[in-house]
């Protein structure tokens, strides 16, 4: 069959193999390129690994450096008859692959983080190619909801302000529209459903879960993601549910680091650069931001993708270092960058400018719009996309 992009609002319907492959090679050969990580973990595990900052860690730990083996699990669509896989599924065959073709292990688990099932699963992977223990566990999931593990009822998340409606503007991926919208402000029930999925509670089930096992080993780590922002996206962001659920994650974060200090270990909240993955082009209002910041910072020769912010947070921060440099709040911040003082003023004079019949002239447009066209594997010049491909190879496929 043929596959081309299918987009539907701000969501991908469909995705092409060969260009998932040039994807992960491509952050493949930037990881391999780039300055080494240093006294890495050899033993991950990565929750949320087949896109966005998930992957590039596991490839930055497996490629850049460090030489580490990893477990991955992740809830993709798989192929069948009816068509193809989600552009996941395709990141974690392609980078199972050629990590096993470099000698790394890689074991791919397909499964609702959120199930008992799936962490036994873990465990037992852990056990039978880890030796039973684990030195890093990456924390990296996006997701609109969590059951309650007592009830089986769903907690939903939304990305909403709290207090105040907001008026904002939309970019539809699917025809490059631009429009005016006006976001409700969350309930208190909303906002407390979003923390139930979003914040720090299963992070740390997780962990506990691990510890029981007892399957962490001695200076064990855990990091989970973050964003703040600057003030512009405070009131979509920071300041909205979203927000709230990052707030209760860094609180986690500070408990997490008790638990494993017995083991000489540590737990960070990391806040990231704003970047185009999978579940950050679905937050209301940040389009504009993101791509006014992407033309600046491009400009500037700081823009970096999952893949650089990653490589940098595990060179840099995380490992190798005496010490993790921290701010006064305990958080890892690789969104210096971002947040200079040079480039926040221009992205806001690119914002004060910004409507519907420039956006795509003032701000880099085309480079969010490429970049999430390759996240689902297409615009890639090496690639014909004419060309028929046999997804059949993939059912049944070893994962
Ligand atoms: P993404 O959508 O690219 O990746 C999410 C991962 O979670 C995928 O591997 C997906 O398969 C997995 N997943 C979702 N539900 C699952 C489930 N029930 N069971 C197993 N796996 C599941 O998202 P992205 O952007 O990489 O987000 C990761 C973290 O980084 C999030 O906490 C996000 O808030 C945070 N972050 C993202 C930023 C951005 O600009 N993209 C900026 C700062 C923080």
């Amino acid at each position: 069959m043929i596959i081309k992009p299918i987009i539907q609002g701000m969501v991908a319907r469909s995705a092409h193999p060969l260009g998932c492959e040039q994807a992960v090679l491509e952050q493949i050969k930037i990881a391999k390129q780039s300055d080494p990580i240093k006294d890495g973990p050899k033993k991950v595990l990565i929750l949320g690994a087949s896109s966005g900052f998930g992957l590039a860690s596991r490839i930055a730990l497996t490629f850049g450096g460090c030489s580490a083996d990893t477990i991955g699990v992740s809830l993709e669509r798989g192929p069948c008859a009816k068509g193809g896989a989600s552009a996941g599924w395709f990141n974690n065959h392609y980078f199972k692959q050629h990590a096993e073709a470099s000698g790394h292990i890689a074991i791919n688990i397909d499964g609702d983080a959120f199930a008992e099932s799936t962490r036994l699963h873990v465990i037992e992977a852990i056990e039978t190619y880890f030796e039973g223990e684990v030195d890093l566990i990456i924390y990296s999931l996006a997701t609109g909801a969590r059951p309650n593990p007592e009830t089986g009822e769903l907690w939903r998340s939304t990305i909403k302000p709290i207090g105040e409606r907001i008026k904002s503007n939309l970019i539809s991926l699917e025809d490059d529209r631009w429009s005016d919208v006006v976001l409700e402000p969350a309930t208190e029930k909303e906002a407390q459903t979003t923390i139930k999925v979003m914040g720090g509670e299963d992070w740390e089930s997780w962990i506990d879960t691990l510890i029981n096992s007892e399957s962490i080993a001695q200076g064990c780590q855990t990091i989970a993601f973050s964003y703040v922002g600057p003030e512009v996206t405070h009131p979509l962001y920071l300041d909205g549910t979203l927000g709230r659920a990052k707030i209760d994650l860094h609180q986690t974060s500070h408990s997490l680091n008790l638990k494993l200090a017995n083991y000489r270990g540590g737990a960070y909240a990391t806040v990231c650069k704003a970047l185009v993955t999978k579940a950050s082009v679905f937050i209301p209002g940040l389009t504009p931001y993101m791509i006014a910041l992407y033309k600046v910072m491009k400009e500037k020769g700081l823009h970096e993708g999952c893949i650089e912010q990653m490589q940098r947070l595990y060179r840099d921060r995380l490992f190798g270092q005496k010490q993790v440099p921290l701010d006064c709040e305990r958080l890892i911040r690789m969104d210096d960058w971002e947040l200079l003082p040079e480039v926040q003023r221009e992205v806001s004079t690119i914002l004060t400018h910004m409507n519907s019949n420039n956006f795509a002239q003032i701000g880099d447009y085309d480079g969010f719009k490429s970049d999430f066209l390759k996240l689902n594997g297409f615009n890639f010049e090496t690639i014909d996309y004419m060309l028929p491909v046999n997804t059949d190879v993939f059912i049944n496929s070893n994962n």
